[in-house]
């Protein structure tokens, strides 16, 4: 009982071509003209549609306390988008180790739709911390995230070194959240005190110095120990500057944006309070110049990822709260599903990017970077049998009442897409057919990744 998908364009990271593809035991197990099916066989027809590799989106906060969407609606929403493997944050609390809360987080998403894996969030450093990273990977875990932005958990300078040296050695990968927390943290006070208090002041108290500063700093870090660093959702020129220095200077170092940072921004914040709220996330929607050093920095390949970074605060009792006060808004968008066709619409329709751009930024790299590839992130005979099948031909507006996130609202609300997602698999099962989800609850796996390897 295979699945044969006929006469579709295939996309890969390097090249675009007519073919059918053969999924047998959940691997592709052939890529060539006319792949013909028996009786028993289920045939997908793909005349005039593109054949993408699953996304996988390496940013991702389900199951959160506070937050709407768990694994079971969250996996489901990301499936509607044509996700098909989530690396998801784990968020500790400091009452067990971090070797414990991963142990949780993995029974936490089994009723997943699709495949996962976590990073393990890191709040503090001791000598415990950076002995259990040596043993991070025989979890399959192979990432840990630290964060500079917030005076909860942030990693001061010593910390991070330590750190990330103790990750180098594991061949785990350094995921930071650059912001310098301790500046935000002053220009925040300062605001409260000259009752600046609307949503917009969030972007004002966070500035691209901030992000900057905290990326620089990050990255010379990354520079002495040899670590490999992943700096998430890089929002803006001033910090790409600094990446993109980094990088030529030969530091191992990855970016990723997100699709808010690339189709918002701080227009939104500036609406009526009740509305700016929805857009509060951290670091913030930024200026219009950013979203194209963004765009260019992706075609370039200074930035090598895309996350959604969905966190699924509710409105009534979360996104509302900060109405009067921007910091009682807890921090974070919704958007789990809408990556694809944000991209293809913005991103490959408008020019800025290829369809094997889109490809290797939403696919292929994240495989790469995480230890998933070859078995995710491109259609390869071997690889797993995750496959989006894209109408380029139709065309939506995201709405609120189609969306399947759990939120009473959508931060993309009204906006134009291109295309329609009419096939998702996950292993060569279909999951979602014509935006309806099929897939069944629990049928994701977890999924065991390898070690860093350099040049990925
Ligand atoms: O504002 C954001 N991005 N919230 C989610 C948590 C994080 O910082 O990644
Ligand atoms: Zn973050
Ligand atoms: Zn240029
Ligand atoms: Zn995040």
């Amino acid at each position: 009982m295979a699945t044969i998908i006929q006469n579709g364009t295939i996309v890969t990271a390097s090249e675009t071509f007519q073919a059918d593809i053969k999924i047998d035991n959940g691997k592709i197990n052939m890529i060539s003209n006319q792949i013909t099916g028996g009786n028993e066989d289920t045939i997908l027809d793909a005349t005039n549609k593109y054949v993408l590799p699953g996304l996988i989106d390496p940013h991702t906060h389900l199951g959160i306390k506070g937050t709407l969407d768990a694994f079971e609606t969250g996996t489901s929403a990301a499936a509607a988008g044509g996700v098909t493997t989530i690396i998801n944050y784990t968020d500790p609390d400091n009452s067990q180790t971090f070797l414990e809360d991963l142990t949780e987080w993995k029974e936490k998403a089994q009723n997943a739709l699709i495949d996962y894996s976590f990073h393990s969030i890191i709040n503090k450093c001791d000598k415990d911390v950076l002995e259990q990273i040596s043993k991070l990977p025989d979890e399959g875990v192979t990432s840990i995230k630290l964060f500079m932005a917030y005076k909860e958990n942030m990693v001061n300078d010593e910390e991070l070194y330590l750190l990330m040296k103790a990750a180098k050695k594991a061949g785990v990968v350094t995921n930071i959240h650059a912001e310098n927390g301790s500046v935000i943290d002053c220009l925040v006070e300062e605001a409260l005190n000259s009752n600046n208090t609307k949503p917009i002041y969030h972007a004002y108290t966070r500035p691209p110095a901030t992000e900057a500063e905290a990326t620089a700093r990050a990255l010379r870090i990354a520079e002495i120990t040899g670590a490999p660093a992943y700096i998430v959702h890089i929002t803006c020129e001033e910090a790409l500057k600094e990446f993109v220095r980094a990088k030529e200077k030969g530091v191992n170092a990855f970016g990723e944006t997100c699709p808010q940072y690339l189709v918002l921004n701080e227009e939104y914040l500036k609406q009526e309070e009740k509305e700016a709220v929805k857009y509060i996330c951290s670091p913030p929607l930024r200026t219009n110049k950013d979203q194209e050093a963004l765009w260019h920095n992706i075609k370039s390949g200074s930035i090598s990822t895309i996350g959604s970074d969905h966190a699924s605060h509710p409105y009534v009792n979360g996104k509302e709260n900060g109405i009067n006060n921007f910091t009682k808004a807890p921090n974070g968008l919704p958007g789990i599903e809408s990556t694809l066709l944000l991209l293809y619409k913005y991103g490959v329709c408008e020019g800025k990017i290829s369809m094997s751009k889109l490809v290797e930024i939403t696919s292929q790299n994240p495989a790469k970077i995480f230890g998933l590839y070859p078995q995710k992130g491109s259609l390869n005979v071997g690889s797993d049998g995750d496959v989006v099948i894209l109408d380029p031909n139709k065309s939506s507006v995201i709405t609120k009442a189609s969306q399947k996130q759990s939120t009473e609202y959508n931060v993309y609300e009204g906006m134009e897409v291109q295309g329609s997602i009419d096939y998702v698999l996950s292993r060569g099962k279909v999951i979602v057919e014509d935006n309806k989800v099929v897939g069944e609850p629990g049928s994701g796996k977890f999924l065991y990744r390898n070690r860093f390897r350099e040049h990925s």
